[in-house]
């Protein structure tokens, strides 16, 4: 079995596409490439692989309501490929957007089940992951609480009247175990896919979200988009910078 997962966020780092390639790679088994598809350029190699591939996973955002525009683009190229090389791999799905219900995606999941249509490829289903950014943070939240586990014993050592080490690991625990369990839907339906498409199945299509309420998620949301906007964007340098613009479309 051999597997293509694509990550198609045009971010360079850090983008919640690219985060649940990784995550839904461990659960794929047979051999396994993945692939980035972030502007135009990266086209050829992509649709190189695709020769190869029994199951091409693509991982994307959501961009108004539908596929990004590089997205299309590769659909159109890989519809004419995939009819002259006779290829007909089984096609999965990861969306995932920014507003908190992952039922947003569905537009997109249904111009990918048309592509299949008419491209002669298998569509198999998809995970659609309502609160992207917010999985981002969580995952970036994940990794400093790890980081900063080293120096936490440290400062506890150093104060007379710290908390005791076992108190520190236990706390640190705690945390990731309650940031894990708000994505423990989405690691779910990303195993589940995972086991189908190392089977060869039909996975279906689910719609999830971070597990956080809707009255809480608007209101964090405002906050962190009013915060990002003060630093112009530049909050997290290299995840919201400015993203690299690809050659222009001369068809365009
Ligand atoms: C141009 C643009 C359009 C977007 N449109 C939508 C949208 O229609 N609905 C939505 O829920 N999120 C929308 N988003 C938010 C992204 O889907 C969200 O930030 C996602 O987590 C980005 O994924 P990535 O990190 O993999 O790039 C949009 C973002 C951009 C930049």
């Amino acid at each position: 079995m051999r597997t293509l997962i694509v990550s198609c966020s045009p971010k360079r780092r850090l983008s919640a596409s690219g985060l649940l390639a990784c995550v839904q790679r461990l659960s794929v088994r047979g051999t396994v490439r993945r692939l980035a598809l972030r502007r135009r350029g990266d086209l050829p190699a992509v649709l190189e692989h695709l020769c190869q591939a029994d199951a091409v996973i693509l991982s994307m955002p959501l961009y108004v309501d539908g596929v990004p525009s590089h997205v299309l683009e590769f659909l159109r190229e890989a519809e004419t490929f995939c009819k002259e090389n006779d290829l007909h791999p089984r096609l999965y799905c990861i969306a995932n957007n920014g507003f908190i219900e992952g039922r947003q995606s569905e537009p997109l999941m249904r111009t990918l089940e048309n592509f299949c249509a008419r491209s002669g490829l298998d569509w198999c289903g998809g995970v659609g992951v309502g609160g992207g950014v917010m999985l981002n943070v969580n995952a970036v939240l994940m990794c400093l609480k790890l980081a900063l586990l080293p120096v936490s014993l440290l400062l506890n050592r150093l104060l007379p009247d710290g908390s005791t080490p076992l108190d520190v690991l236990a706390d640190t625990a705690i945390n990731l175990l309650v940031l894990l369990a708000l994505c423990s839907t989405i690691l779910f339906f990303l195993v589940r896919q995972g086991r189908a498409v190392s089977a060869g199945a039909d996975a279906g299509t689910h719609y999830t979200r971070v597990l956080i309420p809707s009255f809480i998620f608007i209101p964090m949301a405002n906050v962190f988009f009013v915060i990002v906007s003060l630093f112009q964007g530049g909050l997290f340098r290299g995840w919201l910078a400015p993203k690299e613009i690809g050659q222009p479309n001369p068809e365009a």
